[in-house]
Parts: structure tokens; C-alpha cells; sequence
């Protein structure tokens, strides 16, 4: 199978690249390398730095590798940042993967993995969270995925393409080699490792006051490598099977104070945490549910425990101090 992958130099493409390959699959990244790392990106698979803004340059990859399916990574993903620009997602977002699409479908290509997100369910009737909960977007950048969600189910409709949404909740870890490295760095564990390194004095938890056991957010962590693996099956499911959505994560939460104490456990480091404002648009508790995954598939994580989850991130952190900045 060849696989494009856009987005496939950042965090979560790079890993889920460096499984595809391991899995034996042929792979071309498309990737702008706005948070993307060329460093990231396996040394077995076709590199094109290009921009899907940019309609010529994706359908020229497309028509060039021909790719039996593409898994689409790459958009602008922080929920905050949405809301105080709201155009790059609910433009940008939208139409760059409309020219991904328009481009695929023009070029035969059937099968399609979206990267999804939780932030689709940002008022939740029943936890944890399955594929028929109702569906209210938290932010911009969770309603351009719930866009891309529609776009796809047109192109299933109109041109047969088969495509699964994978709705994830809060990714972390790392592989050996590849690892979480954003710049401004916003998410929880990656902030808590730098700590951890010497590399800032402390950590805000965002809040004490929600509706939790500790007043702390409750998230719910899944492995990279987990994720990864899904996308991969997912693709190969969507061969002889018809489209569909799956959520994915652990089915456990975590408060913020229980990361925080499980990261000063792996790391030996005291960590000193201060509780600071809410951050705007944080719901309290975010669990998935993943067992249609689980009985479709037969996917089950393989790092479902933070504490290895957390020892995976440090070792890469400690190896990798300064990220993919050499
Ligand atoms: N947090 C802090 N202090 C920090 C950073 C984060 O307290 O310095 C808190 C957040 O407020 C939140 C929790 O830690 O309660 C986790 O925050 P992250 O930023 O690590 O992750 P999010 O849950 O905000 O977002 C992630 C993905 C999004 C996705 C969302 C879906 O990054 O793309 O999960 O739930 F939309």
C-alpha cells in the first residue's frame, strides 16, 4: 500500500510514518514544516515540502505518487488559539483540506484517514464518550474538523470514497525516536517534562474549581504509537469495508494533579506546580469511549498506563532536550 500522509513531520504524522514503514508500507509525506520537523520525518519515506493552501502543489504530489490512500494530518490544532483567530480554522483549515479532497478524488484516490478530535464533544451527555454522542464542536478548530467530517461524507456519497474519522482524545508519549515538539509548546505533558529538564520554573494547572475529584481537568491520555497503530488498521480495514468514525483513547481519566504526580515519580524531579485561571473552553472531563474500535478492529492499546506513557515522553526529552532544533 502507499500511503500520502500530510502533516507527516509533525508529532503525531511523524510517528504514525515511522509505523507505516515499519508495517512495510510505502510512504510519502506532504508537509509544510509549520510545525513540522524534517528531522521528523523517516529517512525511508518520499519527502515534499509543499503546502496544501496551495492546490497545484498537493494535486502535482498526488498525480506524481499515486497513492492508494492518504491520511490527513496536517491543519492548525490548538482549541485556544481558535477561538482568538478563528479564520485559520474555520478558513484555512477547511480550505486546505477541501483542495486535499478535490485533488484525491480527481486522482482516484478511495481511501481516507482523517486525524479527528474530542473537541467535537465539548458538551457530552453520557461518559465515556462513543461514536453516537451528540456532536458540539468546543471551538473553531474542533468545528473545521467536524467540517472535513462532512466534506467526507460527500465524497463517500459522490465519489465512493471510503474514509474513517479518528476522533482523538488527548495524544502524548513517543516512539524512540520520535517525540512531541511544538513551538510554543501548549500541552499539558510536554510543559510538565520541561519542568522536569530545568527548562522552566514551574507548571500552571489551568484551574482547581472544576466539577472533578481534585477541582482539576480530566483527560484522558492515549499512547502516540497507539494512535498510530489505529490509523494503520483503520486504512487497511477501509479496503473491503465501508467508511466510518471511531473515537480513541484509553477510557481512563486523569486529573491534571494526577499527571503532574505521576511525572514526578518517572522523572525524580519535585516539579512545582501553582494553580492559576481557567484557560476558556476546557470542559471538565473528557473520556473516551473506544470499543467500537476495539470490536470492529480488534484495536486495544498497548500503552494504556500514563506511568509508561510519561516514562516513554521523558526518555525522549532527555535525549532530546532541545527538540529537532539541533
Ligand atoms: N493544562 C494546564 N497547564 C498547562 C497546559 C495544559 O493546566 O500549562 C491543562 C489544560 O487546561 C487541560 C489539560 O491540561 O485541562 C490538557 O491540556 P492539553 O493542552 O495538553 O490538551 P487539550 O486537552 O487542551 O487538547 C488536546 C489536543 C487538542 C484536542 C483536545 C481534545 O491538543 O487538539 O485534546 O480534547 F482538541
Amino acid at each position: 500500500m502507499k500511503v500520502l500522509v500530510t502533516g507527516g513531520a509533525g508529532y503525531i504524522g511523524s510517528i504514525t510514518v515511522e509505523r507505516l514503514i515499519k508495517a512495510g508500507e510505502e510512504v510519502v509525506v506532504f508537509d509544510n514544516l509549520y510545525q513540522g520537523h524534517e528531522d521528523a520525518v523517516h529517512p525511508d519515506a518520499t519527502f515534499i515540502k509543499g503546502d496544501l493552501a496551495n492546490y497545484d502543489e498537493i494535486e502535482a504530489a498526488i498525480a506524481t505518487h499515486k497513492p492508494d490512500g492518504i491520511m490527513h494530518f496536517a491543519s492548525y490544532t490548538l482549541v485556544g488559539e481558535s477561538v482568538e483567530m478563528p479564520w485559520m480554522y474555520l478558513k484555512d483549515n477547511a480550505v486546505n483540506g477541501a483542495n486535499l479532497l478535490e485533488a484525491a478524488v480527481k486522482h482516484g484516490v478511495k481511501r481516507f484517514i482523517l486525524s479527528s478530535t474530542a473537541n467535537l464533544f465539548d458538551d457530552p451527555e453520557f461518559m465515556p464518550i462513543a461514536e453516537d454522542e451528540r456532536i458540539v464542536p468546543g471551538s473553531p478548530y474542533g468545528e473545521s474538523k467536524y467540517i472535513m467530517e462532512r466534506y467526507l461524507h460527500w465524497m463517500d456519497q459522490i465519489y465512493d470514497m471510503r474514509y474513517a474519522c479518528l476522533r482523538y482524545f488527548n495524544a502524548c508519549g513517543a516512539s524512540e525516536e520520535r517525540g512531541e515538539d511544538h513551538a510554543p509548546e501548549t500541552h499539558l505533558i510536554p510543559i510538565v517534562l520541561e519542568v522536569a529538564l530545568g527548562k522552566r520554573d514551574k507548571i500552571t494547572i489551568f484551574g482547581d474549581d472544576y466539577d472533578t475529584p481534585d477541582g482539576t481537568c480530566v483527560r484522558d491520555y492515549i499512547h502516540i504509537i497507539d494512535l498510530a497503530e489505529a490509523h494503520i488498521l483503520a486504512m487497511r480495514a477501509l479496503e473491503d469495508g465501508p467508511s466510518r468514525k471511531y473515537n480513541l483513547g484509553n477510557g481512563k481519566g486523569y486529573s491534571i494533579r494526577d499527571v503532574i504526580e505521576t511525572a514526578r515519580k518517572v522523572t525524580g524531579h519535585p516539579i512545582p506546580a501553582e494553580v492559576g485561571p481557567r484557560r476558556p473552553g476546557d470542559p471538565d472531563i473528557l473520556i473516551a469511549s473506544s470499543e467500537t474500535i476495539n470490536e470492529d478492529l480488534g484495536w486495544a492499546p498497548m500503552y494504556p498506563d500514563l506511568e509508561q506513557i510519561i516514562s516513554m515522553a521523558w526518555e525522549w526529552h532527555q535525549k532530546n532536550p532541545d527538540g529537532y532544533s539541533k
